[in-house]
């Protein structure tokens, strides 16, 4: 996580010695720097509603010092090309930021905390958000609303349910080996845990991947012992945007009765997911990125029955039973302690009601066509570049890990930026495994683009072209490697 590489850290490249301190929406006077190219979704309703505006990023210029030369206001700033949607999705639909406004001044209660009005239209917006969000994952009967749990985000849902997992088998059966199976795509926020649970005995099996990222579900399946408690692993990669066959993987779990926890943060809002036929039985996701939510916000679907098995690990105050001094067993409340993000939670369901109305087939379909035309427009060997991950638009996200013979992924990154406006990331991505089976570990990993329902082909075809032109400076741009890899923070 973290990693940091916001935008707002950027420096500024240019603009009359003046201090590039942050960023503010493009004003709705400016028009749209690259128009949308999707027929399928009109361009006023990805780029936030007003038609024909592009909400975007420009910088927010300082002076640094007040004898310098004061930036021209007639200089149009830059395009920013946003392409880092697989960290979180930008922008945010306007019901999104809306819903935030609204209930902040609107409402304002903690919901479960009280019997006025404004606190039961809160517990309102979380049950509704709980309902569209079981829409999502599968048939919403087969997803009662409890099933789902809020969290801060993609990585406390799945410390959640993996330390939640383990904390039930060593206070229920304490002389039972612990085993868990995983995979070498993970992110840090399964690794991690998973490591620092191996300090304490738990025993983790980690399968391989093959060169393009992809795991072979039979392997998995293999590496299942009697002893196995949890099977955990990536739906799509954040780093390749390898899709893995999470499903065959999780009927094999079902048969063998050993519970199967996927890590949906770039899936879903991209990609179908349907809980029941993957035999998924944890799903972990962000609210920030493919549900178009705020930051801060996630959740974990538990299957109904698996939550049995899952201890909480946190407790506290949840607004019922307040007499005791036990965590309530039931659902949600066993795993929401404290407060929640209510404001994120109210943006959250909008996002995904914005999700459900454009349906993920037709996202889905949508980010194929970039997927393609990044395939179709990306410079490719001839031009020094790898692009790492399948070919094949089918069997992955529109998340594009890119190496450059000559040049490090920090001095790619800081081209992309300074010439195009073009915001990508340099680095691990938080996924050592990984590099480690890409082999670009010592070389400073990957430079990153990842789309996003909000991403037009322009932007693509923007991106894949300043990608072709530094190539062809790459000699110069080369002396800038090491200026860029040690400034390029490691992204999510
Ligand atoms: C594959 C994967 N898993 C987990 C996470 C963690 O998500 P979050 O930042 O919501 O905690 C990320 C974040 O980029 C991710 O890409």
């Amino acid at each position: 996580m973290g990693g940091g590489g916001t935008p707002a850290g950027s420096r500024c490249h240019g603009w009359g010695g003046a201090v590039h301190t942050g960023w503010k929406p493009v004003p709705p006077s400016r028009p749209q720097a690259h128009a949308g190219a999707s027929g399928l979704f009109p361009r006023c309703a990805w780029r936030g509603g007003a038609c024909g505006v592009r909400v975007g990023l420009y910088p927010v210029v300082m002076p640094s010092n007040p004898h310098q030369q004061k930036p021209n206001p007639h200089q149009q700033p830059p395009p920013r090309i946003y392409l880092d949607n697989a960290a979180t999705s930008f922008p945010k639909p306007q019901a999104v930021l809306r819903a935030i406004v609204e209930y902040s001044t609107q409402n304002g209660a903690s919901p479960g905390r009280g019997a006025y009005a404004e606190a039961v239209a809160g517990a309102a917006v979380l049950r509704r958000c709980r309902e569209r969000l079981g829409e999502l994952v599968g048939a919403p009967a087969l997803v009662p609303p409890e099933q789902v749990i809020f969290t801060l985000n993609c990585t406390d849902a799945l410390n959640l349910a993996i330390h939640g997992t383990v904390a039930w088998w060593k206070h229920h059966r304490p002389d039972e080996p612990i085993h868990i199976v995983s995979t070498a795509m993970e992110h840090n926020s399964v690794l991690r845990p998973l490591t620092h649970l191996a300090a304490q005995g738990v025993r983790v099996t980690r399968v391989g991947a093959d060169a393009d990222g992809l795991v072979a579900p039979g392997e998995v399946i293999d590496a299942i012992r009697p002893e196995t408690r949890l099977v955990v692993m990536v739906h799509a990669s954040n780093v390749t945007g390898t899709v893995q066959d999470v499903g065959a993987v999780g009927r094999a779990c079902r048969e063998r009765g050993v519970p199967l926890l996927v890590d949906a943060a770039q899936t879903l809002g991209h990609l179908p997911v349907d809980v029941e036929t993957m035999g998924i039985d944890l799903l972990a996701f962000p609210g920030h990125k493919g549900l178009m939510g705020p930051a801060g916000t996630g959740g974990l679907y538990i299957r109904p029955g698996a939550e049995d098995r899952i201890e909480p690990v946190r407790h506290g105050g949840t607004g019922s039973r307040s007499e005791s001094d036990q965590q309530p067993t039931d659902l949600p409340d066993r795993f929401e302690a404290g407060s929640h993000n209510t404001l994120g939670i109210a943006g959250l369901l909008a996002g995904v009601e914005w999700v459900l109305e454009r349906t993920v087939d037709a996202i889905r379909r949508h980010e194929v066509g970039l997927i393609e035309t990044f395939l179709d427009a990306f410079p490719g060997e001839s031009a020094g570049y790898r692009l790492h991950g399948p070919t094949d638009p089918t069997r992955r996200v529109g998340v594009f890990a890119i190496t450059h013979e000559r040049l490090a992924p920090g001095a790619l990154a800081l081209a992309l930026e300074a010439r195009a406006g073009v915001l990508g990331r340099a680095g691990l991505h938080c996924a050592p495994g990984v590099h480690e089976t890409l082999g670009t570990t010592k070389t400073g990993g990957a430079c990153r683009l990842s789309v996003g329902p909000c991403t037009t082909t322009e932007d693509i075809r923007a991106a894949c072209a300043c990608l072709a032109a530094i190539s062809a400076q790459a000699g110069t741009l080369a002396g800038q490697e090491d200026r860029g890899s040690s400034t390029q923070p490691a992204s999510v």
